[in-house]
């Protein structure tokens, strides 16, 4: 298949262009930024998109791509990043700007807008997240679209169809993005639309029976969609050989624990081994309040636990675990040069050095709303498939600071009536997730006659379709207020709640 190629030059969202393109039914493949035009050219692409980056291109050493690309007659796409270095390489000029830009900003577009712009309202809502803007246009290109802090927000040169856009079409929260993919994919490139979610299951399970063969293979139940779409797909690949294990850690939400089990075993009718580290946990835990060093301390354990489960089933060789896009490029991004860390997701960061079996990831490429389609065409329950989710570290980076039981305890009672409430409401859809944190911040309050000294509670609600760029949600005041009213008089400890108004970006999605 020809493969449109997409220059990863270190973006948050280059897999999330990967996964656009996809949905445009187009095969694609993420490629280094420095990949010489000579190997992307035996692979006969269809077409080029540069991704953004976290870096400048003003800056000495700045990431840069092989000039030939830009000679070679494909049609290419700029996304921020990129745009600025089809800029400068066309002779453009670019500036550094007093403040970055980030979220939310309307674009407008002319009323003759190009063929890139179909089906755009001539102003709508795009995604920012830049700290440098093109200011003067190369040699052949037109300024196609601008926003109020961004004059040159997209740019083109249609007789060399070469296009670049400052604002980000790959994420949801831009209006029209999967339009301006469509239309740089279909229309301007030219590419057809054949690539289906039938294939990548085939392709996956076929790879998972080859890669394990006939030894046998334990996976990692967290709980949630994306460890049963794991394991549910390996089974499928080598059946009997395949044992679940689930690990509770006291970390999970209430009811969380008993449920999972039935759930896979009644339900999934898999071999599952259920191991109770509750205590475990809780004393490696102990006096930990480092967000980072909670995550590598309940990878680790979770990874130990495994291993010594492993070691009582012969022959064990391999691992599965249900390790997400999101998860990956939130650590590290380990197949680009050049991103920056955010947080060490559980499954990757928490990975000690030292292990004796096999990871296998069939999800690594995947993000969640594509991990639940992949659930429905292995034909899993919706309440698995439906299940919102949820950090592998689990409570332990909602209790904001140091972990005890009693302020898990808090936070596990907390968030029950945050998803009892938000779940009864009549909201249409729900937000895609919803929470308690427990801050370490503590205020003075009155309940009866007396003084109460106790916890801020806060609620975290969200829109979003990948996890990666999230809104708050609007939940209506009404839900608000029973919510913080069951709050402090249901929950013992708690006597005061605060609603987390942030988006991602700037904040993330989890507190810690
Ligand atoms: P953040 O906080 O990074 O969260 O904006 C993005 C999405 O990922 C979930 N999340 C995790 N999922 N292991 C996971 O499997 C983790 O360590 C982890 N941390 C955050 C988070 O709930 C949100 O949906």
């Amino acid at each position: 298949m020809n493969p449109v190629f997409i220059l990863d030059f270190g973006a948050q969202y280059s897999q999330l262009i990967a996964r656009r393109t996809r949905e445009h039914g187009v095969y694609c493949e993420i490629v280094p930024y420095d990949t010489p035009w000579a190997v992307l050219a035996a692979r006969a692409p269809t077409a080029i998109v540069l991704s953004g980056g976290p870096e400048s291109t003003m800056a000495s050493g700045a990431p840069d791509l092989d000039p030939a690309i830009l000679e070679s007659g494909l049609p290419i796409l700029g996304i921020c990043y990129g745009m600025q270095l089809l800029a400068r390489h066309f002779g453009g000029a670019l500036v550094k700007l007093d403040r970055a830009e980030y979220g939310p900003a309307t674009l407008e577009t002319p009323v003759r807008a190009s063929p890139l712009f179909d089906g755009f309202a001539r102003a709508s809502r795009v995604w920012m997240s830049h700290g440098d803007s093109v200011t003067a246009l190369p040699v052949g290109f037109a300024g196609l679209a601008s926003t109020a802090r961004c004059e040159v927000a997209a740019m083109g040169d249609p007789a060399r169809k070469i296009y670049g856009t400052q604002f980000h079409p790959e994420v949801a929260h831009t209006e029209f993005g999967r339009a301006l993919l469509g239309n740089f994919l279909h229309g301007i490139a030219d590419i057809g639309d054949d690539w289906r979610m039938d294939s990548f299951v085939e392709g996956a399970i076929g790879e998972i029976a080859q890669t394990i063969g006939d030894d046998k293979v334990i996976c990692a139940l967290s709980g949630g969609v994306d460890s049963a779409v794991a394991a549910t797909l390996v089974a499928r690949a080598v059946g009997e050989r395949l044992t679940c294990i689930f690990v509770d850690h006291g970390l999970l939400r209430k009811g969380e624990a008993e449920a999972v089990v039935t759930a896979f075993r009644d339900v999934l009718h898999l071999n599952v081994i259920a191991v109770d580290a509750r205590e475990r946990f809780l004393a490696k835990l102990a006096g930990v309040e480092d967000p980072e060093r909670k995550r590598v301390v309940v990878g680790h354990e979770f990874i130990a636990i495994f291993e010594e489960e492993a070691a009582k089933i012969r022959g064990v060789k391999y691992l599965v675990q249900g390790t997400l896009y999101p998860d990956v490029i939130e650590s590290k991004t380990p197949d680009s040069k050049v991103g920056h860390k955010i947080k060490s997701h559980h499954n990757v960061g928490g990975l000690p050095e030292h292990m004796d079996l096999a990871l296998i990831e069939p999800l690594r490429k995947l993000f969640k709303d594509e991990v639940r389609e992949l659930g429905r065409v292995l034909g899993l329950p919706p309440a698995i498939v439906g299940r919102q989710p949820f950090p592998g570290p689990g409570l332990a980076v909602r209790v904001i600071g140091a972990i005890t039981h009693d302020r898990l305890e808090i936070v596990r009672e907390a968030d029950a009536i945050v998803c009892e409430e938000i779940e009864a409401s009549t909201l249409d859809p729900k937000p895609w997730q919803y929470f308690a944190v427990l801050t370490p911040v503590k205020s003075v309050g009155v309940m009866g006659d007396g003084r109460t000294y106790a916890n801020l509670v806060a609620v975290r609600a969200i829109s979003s379709e990948d996890g990666m760029t999230a809104d708050w949600a609007r939940l209506p005041h009404e839900l608000l207020e029973r919510i913080s009213s069951r709050l402090v008089n249901e929950v013992a400890g708690v006597n005061r709640v605060a609603y987390d108004i942030t988006s991602k970006p700037p904040a993330t999605v989890e507190w810690e």
